[in-house]
């Protein structure tokens, strides 16, 4: 069932690694409604990856509060995560991986099945549907490990939709596709916002941008610089102009 409520809601959160001196995330605040489209920038080590994790529950929230489909993110990481979709930045399978494509997919259900079940109808309808929408059908009995960087990356995409998620953090999911496969899945993010799911996506292509205005977001240095709503033409030089800002000041 979906929660009420807006999709996020942050305030006045730090975030720090274990063992770290400062916190990595400081007093960072933002409210992310239903079916918004989000585009977060700015440079290497600026807080992004920080911040999906943070809000997928991943790591210890120090001071401040965080709601993520009206839970409490701190002591609920498990409800959390079974309402978000978390496609890691740079992830790759071993090539001996003992998994097929199929699956991989289908332990997206996990949380929903519980991991000791058996997948019933519902859990093989969420799969084939998932592996339909990335158009990757035809790859179902392979192994995983022996697909290129960027067939692993729809399937994990196809793993994560079939977790049928309220949120998709998406972390530079572009980065090993081509220009084709990049098209088919801006389509299909624009498609998941149309129907309500909030799509977070950390991303430097500026090229593929659902046509209709985004929500950019742009850190530095663990904090929010900037936030606004643009078009996707001025997405790119909003990024830029924002680090122009703090390198001149
Ligand atoms: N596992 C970790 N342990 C300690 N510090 C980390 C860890 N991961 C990232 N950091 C630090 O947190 C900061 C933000 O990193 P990250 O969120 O990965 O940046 P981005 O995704 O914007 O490139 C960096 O200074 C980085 O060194
Ligand atoms: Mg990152």
């Amino acid at each position: 069932m979906t929660s009420v409520g807006p999709a996020i809601e942050i305030q006045g959160v730090y975030t720090a690694y274990e063992g770290a001196e400062r916190p990595t995330l400081t007093d960072v605040s933002l409210t992310i409604g239903r079916g918004e489209y989000v585009v977060i920038g700015g440079p290497n080590g600026a807080g992004k990856t920080t911040l999906l994790e943070t809000i997928n529950g991943m790591l210890p929230i120090t001071h401040g509060n965080a709601l993520v489909c009206g839970h409490n993110v701190r002591g609920n990481g498990v409800q959390v995560r079974c309402r978000v979709g978390y496609l890691l930045q740079n992830f790759s399978f071993d090539p001996l991986t003992p998994f097929t494509v199929e699956e991989v997919v289908m332990m997206g259900r996990f949380g929903k099945m519980g991991l000791f079940r058996k997948p019933g109808k519902e859990d093989h309808d969420a799969v084939k549907k998932a592996l339909a929408l990335l158009e990757i059908e035809d790859l179902a009995d392979r192994p995983i490990g022996h697909l290129s960087g960027g067939q692993q990356q729809k399937v994990l995409l196809a793993q994560n939709l079939a977790r049928d998620p309220e949120i998709l953090l998406l972390d530079e999911p572009f980065s090993n596709l081509d220009m084709f496969a990049r098209e088919a899945i801006n389509r299909l993010l624009t498609r998941l916002v149309i129907d309500g799911i909030t799509v977070i996506i950390v991303s430097h292509a500026f090229d593929d941008l659902p046509d209709r205005p985004v929500r950019v977001l742009v850190m530095q240095e663990g904090k929010i610089a900037l936030d606004r709503e643009c078009s996707p033409g001025e997405v790119e030089q909003v990024i830029r102009n924002a680090g122009n800002g703090t390198r001149n000041a």
